[in-house]
């Protein structure tokens, strides 16, 4: 069950990297994306 919630984290937080207009948060999040991704 876990790697496709894992890929429902990536999916769905790029699509909210456009919004984030902080650019230390978007940094976190991308990171978040990339560590999801791998896991997944
Ligand atoms: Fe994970």
């Amino acid at each position: 069950m876990l790697p496709e919630l894992e890929r429902w984290f990536v999916r769905t937080f790029e699509q909210a990297l456009p919004l984030i207009t902080d650019d230390r948060l978007r940094e976190d999040v991308r990171g978040f994306i990339g560590q999801e991704a791998k896991h997944a």
